[in-house]
């Protein structure tokens, strides 16, 4: 029988159980009981018919490299990488892919043959879900990323610059942080990008949104009930796209409510969370992951604890 979410600790990796059907994937974090990822991912394993189950191991700081060698000894195919070890995933795999590389980050594992190939899923999966709930790529749209000197702001700028994105404007509470982006940023490309800077200010926000189709905020500004609103009353309107990177089961946050008051189309969190998962089943499977039963597994977990 198939339990919705086993746990288990990094000492039980060292004489794993033998499960039902077999454990073959996991999220590994710490803290990590609170991961939905067992819950998107076992039914896709169901839809394909894969005789395998995705678990949850708490592994602390400092051993990811021995988890993840006791993860291919034991015939695991794959690993997502969640907070705090997306960094020490990198200098744990034996080849790392060039993306990932480039945001100093790995949030999946996949186990070939006994050798780790580390991959970076944040910016594929902001393009694809994008794409699903906007119906347009980023190459076409001004793009604005609040929150761009965070770690999730850097991945989706990166991305959007890869993908051909020419107008992308950068905000971060704290300007400074910005510089050395903007540096990366210029690095990538050998087209013409218009890429500006400003603050959080509201009244130069209020002014830039003119020039600008797709706001994304990767801050962590709207997790918490009462986080001040990131945008000025008034400054959306209909024709904006917005993206909040943040998800909460408790309801909309702030910007996502501000953009259904002006008729605005909008993403939050789940979305990308969604495709992340995707991308990563692709990586383990080849071919097209089963999104819908993800989709299905994922909503449910989410609206049961709304
Ligand atoms: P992650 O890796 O998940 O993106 P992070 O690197 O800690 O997390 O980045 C968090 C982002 O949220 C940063 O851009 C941060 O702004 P600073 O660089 O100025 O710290 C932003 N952030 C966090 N709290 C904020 C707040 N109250 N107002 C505005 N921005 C905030």
């Amino acid at each position: 029988m198939r339990v919705a979410s086993p746990f288990f600790t990094f000492d039980q990796l060292h004489n794993f159980p033998v499960l039902t059907p077999p454990a073959r994937l996991a999220v590994i974090g710490d803290p990590i009981a609170h991961s939905k990822s067992p819950q998107m991912h076992n039914p896709a394993l169901m839809a394909r018919g894969i005789e395998a189950q995705y678990v949850r191991v708490q592994v602390p700081v400092g051993h990811v490299r021995e988890a993840f060698r006791l993860f291919a000894d034991q015939g695991f195919l794959g690993v997502n990488i969640t907070i705090p070890h997306k960094f020490e995933a990198l200098d744990a795999v034996d080849v790392v892919d060039p993306l990932a590389a480039r945001l100093g980050a790995v949030n999946t594992l996949a186990i070939r043959e006994g050798r780790l190939y580390g991959y970076n899923t944040d910016g594929p999966g902001f393009l694809r879900s994008v794409r699903e709930a906007f119906g347009t790529e980023v190459r076409d749209l001004r793009v604005l990323i609040l929150g761009a000197g965070g770690g999730a702001g850097r991945a989706v700028a990166v991305q959007c610059v890869l993908a051909g994105c020419r107008h992308l404007l950068l905000a971060n509470r704290t300007e400074s942080k910005l510089a050395a982006l903007l540096d990366e940023l210029r690095s990538l490309t050998t087209e013409a990008v218009a890429l500006e800077t400003c603050s959080l200010d509201h009244g130069q926000l209020a002014a830039r949104l003119v020039g600008v189709d797709l706001v994304v905020n990767a801050t962590s500004v709207g997790m918490k009930d009462g986080d001040a609103p990131l945008l000025p009353a008034g400054a959306l309107e209909d024709r904006h796209l917005v993206y909040d990177m943040v998800y909460r089961a408790s309801g909309p946050t702030e910007l996502i409510r501000q953009a259904a008051g002006v008729g605005a189309r909008h993403a939050d969190g789940m979305c990308l969370l969604l495709h992340q998962g995707a991308i990563s089943f692709e990586h383990w499977f080849g071919g097209e992951a089963p999104l819908e039963a993800m989709r299905t597994g994922l909503m449910t977990t989410l609206a049961a604890l709304a």
